[in-house]
């Protein structure tokens, strides 16, 4: 079985259905599942951003095809529909840059642990604590991340998941990554300590991780093999880098990954066909078009 991930997407949800297609047909193979590490932009509305989505989202206008979805446009949906046609829906994890609210709310009207979020049911949420089987593979699932004063794991999701049993899941997805695997540009520290007692002590296969907007890994926790992958679509420009680092808004080398559960290989994707996956609107039915 082929399981493809997806680093953080921050609303740009054409983007991310595009580069599961692309990899799909320039690669030759089937995917059989796609899982989406979080911050996927999660917002009923612009309103409800928080102040880190408004910023960003005013100048990448891609970031709001999220609430697009919502309400799609025949073309859009169009675009959506296509590329299901093609691909499996993508469960995601909550990130922390998510409406959580809103997701709560969801998973209590269906009484579910794994709800769609749009009405075509293109992305699926996961709720955190959960193990779901993942194309065969017992996949647990553990949003939000730590970081003291702003935000923590649900603390009975992560209790669940640290009685569960040692060897009792294949793979583990979170958003936050495992402590001290980077430093920030001001030399702090990356990473959570507790996810790291989780890591030890579920002892997947392999952990994929996002958050931190760069490819880490591989790094090994006992027979565990532990990735992290980059943000889909990087900004247009950083405050650190003097030249606009992405002004066509393509789908960033790192932030995909390709999981062939037969051979155990775990592989970034970084071939040049990824950079037409790209554009402030994509163009998702012209896209899988091109691609079958
Ligand atoms: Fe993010």
């Amino acid at each position: 079985m082929k399981i493809a991930f997806l680093g953080d997407v921050h609303g740009c949800v054409l983007h991310a259905l595009g580069a599961a297609v692309m990899l799909q047909a320039r690669r030759g193979v089937r995917l059989d599942a796609v899982v989406q590490v979080g911050d996927l932009g999660a917002y009923p509305t612009p309103e409800r951003y928080d102040e880190p989505s408004r910023r960003f989202g005013r100048d990448h206008p891609a970031q709001g095809d999220f609430v697009r979805l919502l309400d799609p446009a025949p073309g859009f949906a169009e675009g959506v529909r296509a590329a299901l046609d093609e691909v499996p829906a993508v469960l995601f994890v909550s990130g922390n840059h998510e409406d959580h609210e809103w997701l709560d709310g969801l998973h209590e009207a269906a009484g579910a642990d794994v709800v769609p979020v749009d009405p075509l049911g293109a992305y699926r949420h996961v709720a955190c604590g959960n193990v779901v089987d993942v194309a065969g593979e017992r996949t647990a699932f553990l949003g939000l991340i730590e970081s003291p004063g702003y935000m923590d794991f649900e603390p009975d999701a992560y209790d669940r998941l640290m009685a569960a049993e040692p060897g009792g899941v294949d793979v583990l997805v979170t958003h936050d990554g495992p402590y001290g695997m980077s430093q920030n540009r001001h030399g702090e520290v990356q990473g959570s300590a507790k996810l790291t007692r989780l890591i030890e002590h579920l002892q997947p296969r392999f952990h994929i991780s996002g958050h931190y907007h760069h490819p880490n890994g591989p790094r090994y926790y006992g027979r565990t093999t532990s990735f992290a992958l980059a943000q889909l679509v990087r900004p247009r420009v950083t405050k650190w880098d003097p030249e606009p680092v992405n002004p066509e808004q393509r789908v960033t080398d790192g932030s995909v990954g390709l999981l062939d559960t037969e051979t155990g290989v775990f592989e970034y994707i970084d071939d040049a066909w990824l950079t037409e996956v790209c554009g402030d609107s994509l163009d998702l039915a012209g896209l899988v078009a091109a691609a079958r």
